[in-house]
């Protein structure tokens, strides 16, 4: 271990014995993660704890030595906590600067810790807990996003607005039913993080550099106090694998594209052309130089964040794609992606509650809306199968030259007189006047998960007992 008169610039400390002299200054900079790894520094010292109380547990290393370890990383863990930490570069990442710090603290005794581990299971270990411990706040963000869509569909379980397909006007849908729509794709999102959760919740350490060690470690004991279900069964496994990070990324990249499509569903439709939301003012900006303007700019941000969390999953998958096992240096790259994912997807989602939960709903424009372009057209073909006994083909054909009609006179098909509908087909009667108002044709759309308010409220109902 470093005593006092041992230079960390002529030689590494941790490695020095074969090492003459220290890196070019290239190498320090390229080599070095302590500017992003030290993000971990909490997860670090918490695995350094369990493993060297293990080490005691276990005879390797004596009572007194251990109690010497954990009161240093104890110190180290305020001391980084209130800033009064200094990161070293040529310390290269966090295991090694915390280590280097204990070994001032507590003299010799520093050097037991390293018993029985290497840093391969050591950085899968950390990354591992942050992970995990960042997938258990995505759950939870992802709660919160939800409980604002049943809020806001149950509040518009009856308003209706016209459903899209192509963007074009397809057939009136209530809002509520679309604000359900995005409680299922959050709610599968939701579902794959705790998949994630299970599948990452095995615990690295005592894998060593790849091969385990001799020293007789029990693994069942560090697992069971860093709050991991089991230890990894394989140790090359162990630390070659990172698909615990591209799971969270995939699960990011699949939320952030469902956050996207909602943000741009909100860029549309808070246009003045559409007019359906207005944004509130704490989730938009201003012009500097159009007064009139009110934009949509978190919501863009959400759309272009999206991208980023794309370009990190690619890029770790890019990474990991050539690596043989086990670890390579390359694997040091997984965490700014993970990192910066991270934070983009958070923004995005707490962003997106604030603007669900905020935005002012215009039911008129959006029912103006969804009467018009026949969007109730598929509920007169229906008229003709039920009440007139055509084949739907047929049927369809007839409210085809409705439109037509319709089209031609500029109205809309409700304002049709029955006498030019009865021309196109002598069985339609004036009852199919009910079926022509969008709230009739909402109304009968009572299939299991259709659009109709009752069945709306059903999805509602299922989704609060499971929130
Ligand atoms: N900083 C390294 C990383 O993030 C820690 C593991 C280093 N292991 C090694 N054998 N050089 O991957």
């Amino acid at each position: 271990m470093a005593d006092d008169t041992t230079d960390t610039k002529s030689s590494n400390q941790m490695w020095g014995g074969r090492f003459a002299s220290g890196p070019d200054a290239i190498m320090e900079e390229i080599n070095a993660s302590i500017g992003f790894d030290k993000k971990l520094f909490a997860q670090d010292i918490r695995g350094s704890i369990a493993h060297a109380t293990m080490l005691a547990h276990q005879g390797i290393i004596s009572a007194d030595d251990k109690d010497k370890i954990v009161h240093g990383l104890n110190t180290i863990l305020s001391e980084i906590e209130s800033g009064n930490f200094e990161f070293s570069r040529q310390l290269e990442d966090i295991h090694m600067n915390v280590e280097a710090r204990l070994a001032t603290l507590i003299g010799p005794a520093a050097g037991r810790l390293h018993t029985a581990r290497s840093r391969n299971d050591q950085v899968a270990l950390d990354f591992r807990l942050w992970v995990k411990e960042e997938l258990q706040k995505t759950e939870q963000m992802l709660t919160g996003l939800i409980a604002a869509f049943l809020d806001r569909a149950e509040e518009h379980a009856e308003s209706v607005m016209p459903g899209f397909t192509h963007l074009q006007t397809a057939q009136p849908v209530t809002f509520g039913h679309h604000c359900m729509a995005y409680v299922e794709m959050f709610g599968r999102d939701r579902a794959r993080v705790r998949h994630a959760i299970e599948h990452l919740d095995e615990s690295p350490i005592g894998a060593a550099a790849l091969a385990g060690t001799g020293y007789p470690i029990d693994r069942h004991m560090t697992a069971k106090a860093l709050g991991f279900r089991e230890p990894t069964r394989n140790s090359i496994d162990t630390v070659s694998d990172r698909d615990f990070a591209i799971e969270f990324l995939s699960i990011a990249a699949i939320a952030g594209m469902h956050l996207s499509r909602l943000a741009e569903e909100i860029v549309i439709w808070s246009t003045p052309q559409f007019g359906f939301v207005r944004l509130s003012d704490a989730f938009s900006t201003g012009s500097s130089i159009m007064p009139q303007k009110k934009n949509p700019d978190a919501a863009e941000l959400v759309r272009a964040k999206t991208g980023r969390i794309n370009g990190s999953l690619v890029a770790l998958l890019t990474i990991m794609k050539g690596l043989p096992l086990a670890y390579s240096k390359d694997m040091q790259e997984d965490k700014e992606q993970v990192f910066d994912a991270a934070e983009s997807l958070e923004l995005a989602i707490a962003a997106m509650t604030g603007m669900v939960r905020d935005m002012t709903v215009n039911t008129a424009r959006m029912k103006a809306a969804a009467g018009s372009g026949y969007s109730t057209a598929t509920d007169l073909a229906d008229w003709l199968v039920r009440e007139a006994g055509l084949p739907f083909r047929d049927a369809h054909h007839v409210t085809g030259r409705a439109v037509a009609l319709a089209e031609s006179k500029g109205c809309d098909l409700a304002e049709l007189p029955l006498s030019d509908l009865q021309a196109i087909h002598p069985d339609i009667t004036d009852k199919v006047y009910d079926v022509l108002t969008v709230e009739a044709s909402v109304a009968s759309r009572k299939s299991f998960g259709g659009t109709a308010p009752s069945e709306v409220r059903r999805q509602i109902a299922f989704w609060r007992a499971r929130n």
